[in-house]
C-alpha cells in the first residue's frame, strides 16, 4: 500500500465499498471490510487495487465500520478540526438564533459528530469509537473556534451503546448551567441542556416555527399539539390572541409556562392531556383554530412498525385538519427516520381525503438550514413537514 496520511492504520475495503464513497455516502458497512487494525481510530482506507481512497474513523465493533472523514492526506489534527468548525459556523451565519446546531454530523461532512451552540455554551455529541479517539482535538477546536464558557457532552444516547461506548453527561470544560436562556428570533425560551430531550432542546423545527407564526392570522386562535417546553406555542402567542399548549409531560408543560412568563405572555393555556384524546374531543365539539401546529414523537421506532405508526399520523392529522377554521394554517410534522417523506405526503393526502374539506399543500418542509440533510445520504434527513391551508 503507498500514501502517507495522518491515520494510525490502515484498511481495505471491496470494490463495493470503495464504490459507496465514489456515490458520495460516507459509511463502508463490515462485510466490505476486507482488511482493518483492531483498534478504533482514524485510518487510511485503500482499494483492492492498493489506491488510496482516503481517511475514515474506524469503528471495531459497530455495522458501520467506516466513516469518510477526509479524502486527501490532508493530517486530521486540531488546525484540520478547525478549519472545518470555522466553515460549519460561516454556513450558520444567516440564523437569527442564540441556539442552534454548528454541526450536524454526516450531513456537515463530520460522521458521527454533533455539535449544539446554546449562547455562550456548546453540547455536544462524539457519536463513534473512531471520533472518540480524537475527542482532544475535537474539544480544543470547539473551544478556539466557538470560545464557548463550558462543554458538555450529552453521550446519554444508544448510539454510543452500539459502539461499544460509555453512554454518559459529563463536562469536558468549564461550567454549563442546568438551564440556559436562549432567543429564537422574537422569542426567548429555556434550554435544559444536562437533562432535556435530544441535547436540551428541538433545534431541528426553528425554522418551522418562526414560519407557522408568520402565516397565523393575527388575534386568531393557537394551537400546539406535542408541545414540549411550548416552543410552537410561544412563536404563536405572539401573533394570536389565544394558544392552547398540550403535551403528555406535566414536567414538560411546567417548563412552557416558565418560558410564557420569561416572554411576558399570559394568553397560552397549558394543558396535559393525550394528544389523540383531545383532538377528537375538539374536533367532536366543533372547535375552530387559525394556526395548528401537529409535531409529535417519532411514532415509527424501526421499519416494521411504520404501518402502525402511519396510521397514528393519519388520526392525529385528520382530526387537526377537520378543527382549522377556513383560511387556518397547519404546520405537521414527522421525526421517525424510518417514514420517508413520499410516505408522509401519501398520509397527509388519504388524511386530507378522510377530513372532507379541501385543503391546500402550501410548502413541504424538512429540517432547518443547520440540519442540513444530504440528498446522497438519506440518513442524515429525519424531519419531514408541510404546511397546509384549509380553503376559506
Ligand atoms: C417532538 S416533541 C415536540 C417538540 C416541540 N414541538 C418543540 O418544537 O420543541 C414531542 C412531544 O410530544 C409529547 N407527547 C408524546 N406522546 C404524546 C401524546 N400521546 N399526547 C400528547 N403529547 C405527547 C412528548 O412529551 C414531547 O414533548
Amino acid at each position: 500500500m503507498n500514501g502517507i496520511a495522518s491515520a494510525t492504520g490502515v484498511a481495505r475495503v471491496t470494490a463495493r465499498g470503495a464504490e459507496r464513497w465514489t456515490r458520495g455516502h460516507p459509511w463502508i458497512y463490515r462485510s466490505d471490510v476486507a482488511a482493518a487494525p483492531d483498534a478504533a481510530g482514524l485510518i487510511s482506507v485503500f482499494d483492492p487495487r492498493d489506491k488510496f481512497l482516503g481517511q475514515a474513523l474506524f469503528s471495531p465493533r459497530s455495522e458501520i465500520r467506516l466513516r469518510l472523514l477526509e479524502r486527501t492526506h490532508r493530517p486530521v489534527d486540531a488546525a484540520w478540526w478547525r478549519g472545518r468548525l470555522a466553515a460549519c459556523l460561516e454556513r450558520r451565519a444567516a440564523i437569527d438564533a442564540s441556539a442552534y446546531r454548528v454541526v450536524h454530523a454526516e450531513g456537515d461532512g463530520l460522521p458521527s459528530l454533533i455539535i449544539d451552540r446554546y449562547d455562550r455554551w456548546v453540547v455536544a455529541q462524539l457519536l463513534s469509537a473512531g471520533l472518540e479517539t480524537m475527542r482532544g482535538d475535537i474539544l480544543a477546536a470547539i473551544a478556539d473556534v466557538l470560545q464557548p464558557e463550558g462543554i458538555l457532552l450529552r453521550h446519554d444516547n444508544s448510539a454510543r451503546q452500539r459502539e461499544g461506548l460509555p453512554a454518559d453527561v459529563e463536562l469536558a470544560m468549564g461550567t454549563v448551567p442546568e438551564s440556559i436562556d436562549v432567543r429564537e428570533g422574537t422569542v426567548r425560551y429555556l434550554a435544559a441542556p444536562w437533562t432535556g430531550q435530544k441535547t436540551g432542546a428541538f433545534l431541528d423545527q426553528r425554522s418551522s416555527r418562526m414560519l407557522l407564526a408568520a402565516e397565523a392570522r393575527p388575534g386568531g386562535r393557537g394551537l400546539d399539539c406535542f408541545a414540549y417546553h411550548g416552543s410552537f406555542a410561544l412563536h404563536l402567542a405572539a401573533r394570536c390572541s389565544a394558544v392552547v399548549a398540550l403535551d403528555a409531560s406535566a414536567e414538560a408543560l411546567e417548563r412552557g409556562r416558565e418560558n410564557a412568563t420569561l416572554n411576558g405572555f399570559s394568553n397560552i393555556s397549558w394543558v396535559e392531556a393525550d394528544a389523540f384524546d383531545l383532538l377528537r374531543d375538539y374536533d367532536r365539539g366543533r372547535e375552530r383554530f387559525d394556526a395548528i401546529a401537529l409535531d409529535p414523537p417519532a411514532f415509527a421506532k424501526s421499519r416494521s412498525s411504520v404501518p402502525q405508526a402511519l396510521k397514528g399520523y393519519a388520526e392525529v392529522n385528520r382530526r387537526a385538519m377537520r378543527i382549522l377554521a377556513p383560511g387556518g394554517v397547519l404546520l405537521t410534522a414527522s421525526c421517525s427516520h424510518h417514514v420517508r417523506r413520499a410516505d408522509f405526503l401519501e398520509m397527509l393526502a388519504s388524511a386530507a381525503a378522510d377530513a372532507g374539506r379541501p385543503l391546500i399543500l402550501e410548502q413541504v418542509l424538512g429540517q432547518g438550514v443547520d440540519h442540513p440533510e444530504l440528498l446522497a445520504v438519506p440518513e442524515t434527513g429525519y424531519l419531514k413537514g408541510a404546511l397546509i391551508r384549509a380553503m376559506s
